[in-house]
């Protein structure tokens, strides 16, 4: 194939990788973009492409990033991000190629882990990604929505450049405390605030923004919102959509839930697309009916690149020793490692010789590492082997979390 793949060297070629990026993702109206979005990337080594002579056929790039551990140590993630190919050089391998050389220039910086959000399921299992997170999508009955305690925080509508001051700062502060949690770029803020537009694009002048205050008067929650009209025979059904909603703390995500909910004319409050699986909010309402899970999916899927390193920088539930070999078909991951814990939650793993209690493909290993998904769940499946009886059960009190790990961002 005469498709060359490499980083993006040159301005022009950032120009034509942004152009090809845009119509790759289906917003060809997009294009002419590249100049605003180049400052987002400032290495060109972590912007791949693929050129079929001048063209560029393939985008992908590695995103600088910090991924939030039991325990809470943060450590470097390789986020990939904006993957696309041309339609004409589709299923040829071109993705296959990006990926191999994005994977070992990652290992080759020292980060033990990869991540990504997937568009579709099939894509990225076949190169060691598996998901560690799950999502919901929350809608919530908003005609009489009850919570069985008194709720604390104050309510206070902002304009968007408040809410570009105070919604990064408080989200580094939820990520901190937040296993699974991934970091994010404050251009993304400044584009949900309409700050940060492209030309000719005007900010939506239909979204609003809330923030919510403890007693002390400290920024506890924000959320992002817009309502959507609709009467039905002169009766109002209109819904508010919650594009972000976060806080520090369960009670102040039932606050803002609450607050969303007691507008008159709202029967219906979602929340955002990238809600927990399982969200503590939900359990302070007094009819937990009241609110259902719209669609449920696999978020934040992992890479293990060197699981010694990764392993070693979470904490763990139980002191024990396991010996988990690893299976990698690109051998990145490949080896018999030690995990060993100690009873102050403190952990290491390390490369041994000794003979393997548990075997697992490194996607599943990237799929518990976080403790969302179980060692055992994989075993019943027949997707890990055993070969000390109990190996996976212990493992997976081992790596089990309080709280499941969630991811609360795109990227
Ligand atoms: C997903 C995408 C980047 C794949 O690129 P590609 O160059 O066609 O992928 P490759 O040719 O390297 O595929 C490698 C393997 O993955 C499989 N594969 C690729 N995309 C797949 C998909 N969407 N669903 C299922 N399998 C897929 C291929 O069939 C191939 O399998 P094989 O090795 O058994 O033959 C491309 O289809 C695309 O641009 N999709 C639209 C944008 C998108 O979804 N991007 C991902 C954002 S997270």
């Amino acid at each position: 194939m005469s498709t060359e793949v490499r980083p993006v060297r040159t301005e022009n070629e950032f120009d034509r990788w942004s152009d090809a990026l845009d119509i790759g993702f289906h917003v060809p109206q997009n294009r002419g973009d590249g100049r605003r979005r180049r400052p987002r990337h400032p290495d060109l080594d972590r912007v791949w492409a693929a050129f079929d002579g001048e063209r560029v056929v393939g985008t992908f790039v590695s995103l600088p990033m910090e991924l939030t551990l039991p325990g809470l140590r943060r450590i470097p993630l390789d986020g990939v991000s904006a993957v696309s190919v041309a339609a004409t050089h589709r299923r040829q391998g071109v993705l296959s190629r990006m990926m191999a050389g994005e994977m070992a220039a990652a290992r080759e910086r020292g980060e033990c882990v990869a991540a990504l959000i997937a568009a579709e399921y099939p894509i990225y299992g076949r190169y060691g990604f598996g998901p560690a997170t799950e999502s919901a999508q929350w809608r919530a009955d908003a005609r009489d929505l009850r919570f069985r305690r008194e709720l604390p925080g104050r309510i206070e509508l902002v304009d968007a450049d408040t809410a570009l001051a105070e919604a990064p700062v408080l989200y580094d502060r939820i990520r901190a405390e937040q296993p699974g949690a991934v970091s994010r770029d404050y251009w993304r803020w400044a584009q949900d605030t309409g700050h940060d537009l492209r030309e000719g694009a005007t900010a939506p002048q239909d979204v609003l923004h809330a923030l919510c205050r403890d007693a002390a008067g400290e920024i506890v929650g924000y959320a992002r919102y817009r309502f959507a009209e609709r009467w039905v025979n002169q009766r109002p059904n209109n819904t508010i959509h919650a594009l972000n909603l976060m806080a520090t703390d369960a009670l102040y995500e039932a606050r803002l839930w609450k607050y969303l909910a007691d507008h008159d004319w709202v029967t219906e409050v979602v929340g955002p697309e990238i809600d927990r699986f399982d969200p503590l909010w939900r359990d302070l309402l007094a009819d937990r009916r009241m609110a259902v899970a719209g669609e449920v999916w696999d978020f934040l899927w992992l890479r293990p690149l060197d699981p010694a390193a990764f392993l070693s920088a979470r904490t763990y539930a139980k002191a024990d020793r396991i010996v988990l070999r690893v299976q990698d078909k690109d051998g990145y991951a490949t080896g018999t490692y030690a995990v060993e814990s100690a009873a102050d939650g403190s952990g290491e793993c390390v490369r041994v010789q000794d003979l393997p209690d548990l075997t697992v493909p490194v996607d599943v290993l990237g799929s518990i590492s976080l403790g969302g998904y179980s060692a055992s769940r994989y075993l019943a499946l027949g997707l890990a082997e055993e070969h000390t009886p109990g190996a996976a059960d212990r493992l997976s009190t081992m790596l089990s979390t309080p709280l499941p790990p969630h991811n609360p961002m795109i990227f």
